[in-house]
């Protein structure tokens, strides 16, 4: 099975934990945005739902699918959110923010009663710090930010625009600054020691959020508890 066919695989299989009357949060990424497709054709189909998405484009997506899509200020609380990862390690600890939308997504994942991973087999890992840490921070806070995480040993970069043209820009206007910090032992730690700069306004180590994780492999999608 390619990593492709996983995604497909495991967006179709969340769909099943959507139930009529559901409000929902949607992901970013490529896997989300499988999953959003495959829950746009249920509700083209006739399931009732309400959602809020993490990101413009999952917004916008959901929209061009015909889909009842609004925000946290008309839907404050949701029955599940439902988001791919960069990776997931044992106790459902995830490192997400590779499409940039971290600071959104860890926002309507605190809003749902649930947060459902998926994830093909690739993300798996036994200790999170293979895939880079995205933190995003205020843009006047960079000169200030990006030293103290270097001083903390977590080799930071800031992200350039996927067109190569200037920096990254989140929806919410910020900068992200990628830190390619190898194995994080203790990411409680890491995570308190990222928080405690001023400017930073979010990273990307998702920790006691997710209750569940599924998981597509060339053995189908299996279930992983936190
Ligand atoms: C976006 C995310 C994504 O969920 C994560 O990057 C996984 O993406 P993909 O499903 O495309 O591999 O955190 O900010």
């Amino acid at each position: 099975m390619t990593q492709d066919e996983a995604k497909a695989l495991v967006g179709k299989r969340a769909v099943e934990f959507v139930k009529d009357g559901m409000a929902v949060g949607l992901g970013t990424g490529t896997t989300a945005t499988l999953f959003i497709r495959s829950l746009g054709e249920r509700v083209q189909q006739g399931l009732k739902i309400r959602c809020v998405a993490s990101s413009d484009a999952s917004h916008n997506l959901a929209a061009s699918l015909g889909m009842d899509i609004t925000t946290l200020d008309k839907l404050p609380e949701l029955d599940v959110y439902i988001d791919g990862a960069d990776e997931v390690a044992p106790g459902l600890a995830l490192i997400k923010g590779g499409g940039g939308a971290l600071l959104r997504e860890k926002i309507v994942a605190s809003a749902a009663k649930k947060f459902i991973v998926v994830a093909d087999q690739t993300k798996v890992v036994k200790m999170l710090g293979r895939f880079p840490l995205p933190v995003e921070v205020i843009k006047m806070a960079l000169p200030l930010v990006l030293p103290k995480l270097a001083e903390l040993g977590l080799n930071p970069s800031q992200r350039p625009a996927k067109n190569g043209n200037g920096p990254y820009l989140t929806d919410e206007g910020n900068f992200i600054l990628d830190c390619a910090c190898g194995q994080i032992p203790d990411p409680v730690a890491t995570a308190a020691a990222i928080r405690s700069i001023v400017g930073v306004v979010e990273h990307g180590l998702f920790l006691h959020m997710a209750s569940l994780a599924l998981i597509a492999g060339d053995d189908g999608v299996t279930e992983l508890q936190p």
